[in-house]
C-alpha cells in the first residue's frame, strides 16, 4: 500500500522506534561506550561529496555484481545480526526479502531461526560464525551449515566483549520468565501493535541460538551461547587458516580495519574481507570503516574481494564505498529498522531505497555500471583518510 512506503532509512528508523519497546530499540541501536565510532561511521559518509554531470549520461544503469561467486542484483548484502527477534518473521522474513530483491544474506550463528529455514527462504545464504568453543564444536556447526546449502562462510573477528554504553545498556532477558514480564510490562503496554504481532505468532520470542548446536540437541539460550564464546581464547591466524581449509569454500573475514591484517587474511586463503568495525559496537574510537577502506583496498584489492560495512544508510553511501574500492557493502541496522517497521515488506522497502539511491547516484555521476566507479567520482576532503597498520 502506498501509505506503507518508507522513503528513507531514517524514516524506517523512526517507525521502528515508534513500534518497538524502548529496550528492544536500544538493543538494536547499540554502539559501544561513547558511540564515537558508531557516529563516525555515518558522519564520514557525509564528509564525502559528489560532482554530478547534468547531461550526456547513459540512459540505463547496471547495478548487479557478485560476492564470493554469488550473483547479486545490487551491491548490497544483508550483514549478519544476532538480534532479529524484533519481529516474529525474524531472519526468515529478512531472507525472503533479500531473495525477492535478488541479494545475499549473512546469517548470524546467534540468529533466532534455524539455518535450514533461512536457506529454504534464500539459497544465497552465507553462514556467519565467531571463533567459539572447541575446534570439534566449530566443525560440527560448519558441517550443518554446509549440508544445509550455505554458499559461503563469514568469520567475524572484531569483538572485544565491550559491554558498556554511556547512554545505558537496556535490560535484555535470557528468557521470557516472570521477572522479564514484570520488567518489560510498562514498556510493552505502550507498544500494543508490537505485542499483538507476537500474540498472533503464538507467543514471545524464544531467545535461543538454534544454530549453535547440531541436529537433535536442545538449542542453548542466547546468553549461554554468548558465555561459551566469551570463554574461548581468541584465534591465531593459524587457527583461521585451519578454519578456511575446513570450510573448503568461499570465506569472508569480517572486521578488518588494518592493512597488515588484510594481508594476513589474504595469506590464510580468504576469498573476501569486510572492512568493518562491527557497526561501532566494538572498540570505541576506532575510525569509520569508510576512512580505512581506500588503504586496505589499495593493498589487497587485487587479491581478495573487499567489502565494507558500517554506517551505510543510503544508495549514495554505497556508491561512495564502491568508488573508494569496495566491491559491495553490507548493511546492518538499515534492514533491522525495516524489519521492525514492517516485517519482510519493510526489508524489501529498505533494499528498494538502496537500489533507487544507487541508480540516481550513478546517473548523476554519468556512470552506466557499478563497475565503472572510481575515486575520481568522489570528493575526499583533506585529512579524511586513515591508514591503519602497514
Ligand atoms: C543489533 C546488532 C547485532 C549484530 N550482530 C552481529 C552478529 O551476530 N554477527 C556479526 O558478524 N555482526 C553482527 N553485527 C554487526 C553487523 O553485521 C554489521 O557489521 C554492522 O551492523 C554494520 O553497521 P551498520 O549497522 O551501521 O550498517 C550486529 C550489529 C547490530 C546492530
Amino acid at each position: 500500500m502506498a501509505g506503507d512506503w518508507i522513503e528513507t532509512v531514517a524514516e524506517a528508523q523512526r517507525r521502528a522506534q515508534k513500534r518497538l519497546p524502548p529496550s528492544v530499540y536500544s538493543a538494536l541501536l547499540a554502539g559501544a561506550e561513547r558511540g564515537v565510532t558508531y557516529n563516525d561511521n555515518m558522519a564520514a559518509f557525509d564528509e564525502l561529496g559528489f560532482a554530478p554531470h547534468v547531461a550526456g549520461q547513459p540512459s540505463g544503469r547496471e547495478l548487479s555484481t557478485s560476492v564470493m561467486g554469488v550473483p547479486i542484483s545490487l551491491p548490497v548484502v544483508i550483514s549478519p545480526t544476532g538480534v532479529q527477534a524484533v519481529h516474529p518473521g525474524a531472519e526468515v522474513a529478512v531472507a525472503r526479502a533479500a531473495a525477492a530483491r535478488g541479494t545475499a544474506m549473512g546469517l548470524s550463528c546467534f540468529a533466532s531461526k534455524p539455518v535450514e529455514e533461512v536457506v529454504a527462504a534464500n539459497p544465497k545464504t552465507f553462514f556467519q560464525t565467531y571463533w567459539c568453543g572447541t575446534r570439534d564444536r566449530i566443525v560440527q556447526r560448519l558441517e550443518r551449515a554446509r549440508a544445509t546449502g550455505c554458499v559461503g562462510l563469514i568469520v567475524t573477528l572484531d569483538w572485544s566483549f565491550v559491554h558498556a554504553r554511556d547512554w545505558g545498556s537496556p535490560f535484555i532477558p535470557s528468557k521470557i520468565d516472570r521477572e522479564a514480564v514484570r520488567r518489560y510490562a510498562p514498556e510493552v503496554v505502550r507498544r500494543p501493535r508490537w505485542l499483538a504481532q507476537w500474540a498472533r505468532a503464538g507467543g514471545p520470542p524464544g531467545l535461543t541460538a538454534p544454530n549453535m548446536v547440531v541436529a537433535g540437541e536442545t538449542p542453548p539460550g542466547f546468553f549461554d551461547a554468548y558465555g561459551e564464546w566469551a570463554q574461548t581464547p581468541p584465534p591465531s591466524w593459524d587457527d583461521l587458516r585451519w578454519l578456511c581449509q575446513e570450510w573448503g569454500g568461499p570465506v569472508m573475514i569480517k572486521g578488518i580495519m588494518r592493512v597488515d591484517d588484510a594481508r594476513r587474511a589474504v595469506d590464510i586463503g580468504a576469498t573476501a574481507i569486510s572492512v568493518s568495525n562491527h557497526g561501532g559496537n566494538n572498540l570505541d574510537t576506532t575510525p569509520a570503516s569508510i576512512r580505512a577502506l581506500p588503504a586496505v583496498a589499495e593493498a589487497v584489492g587485487r587479491d581478495v574481494e573487499v567489502l565494507l560495512d558500517g554506517g551505510v544508510r543510503r544508495g549514495g553511501d554505497v556508491v561512495k564505498a564502491l568508488a573508494l574500492g569496495a566491491r559491495a557493502v553490507m548493511i546492518g541496522r538499515a534492514y533491522l529498522w525495516g524489519l521492525a517497521a514492517n516485517g519482510q515488506a519493510g526489508v524489501e522497502n529498505v533494499l528498494d531505497i538502496f537500489s533507487n539511491g544507487i541508480d540516481s547516484a550513478l546517473r548523476g555521476l554519468g556512470r552506466k555500471s557499478v563497475d565503472e566507479l572510481g575515486p575520481e567520482d568522489v570528493i575526499i576532503p583533506p585529512g579524511f583518510l586513515r591508514r591503519l597498520g602497514d
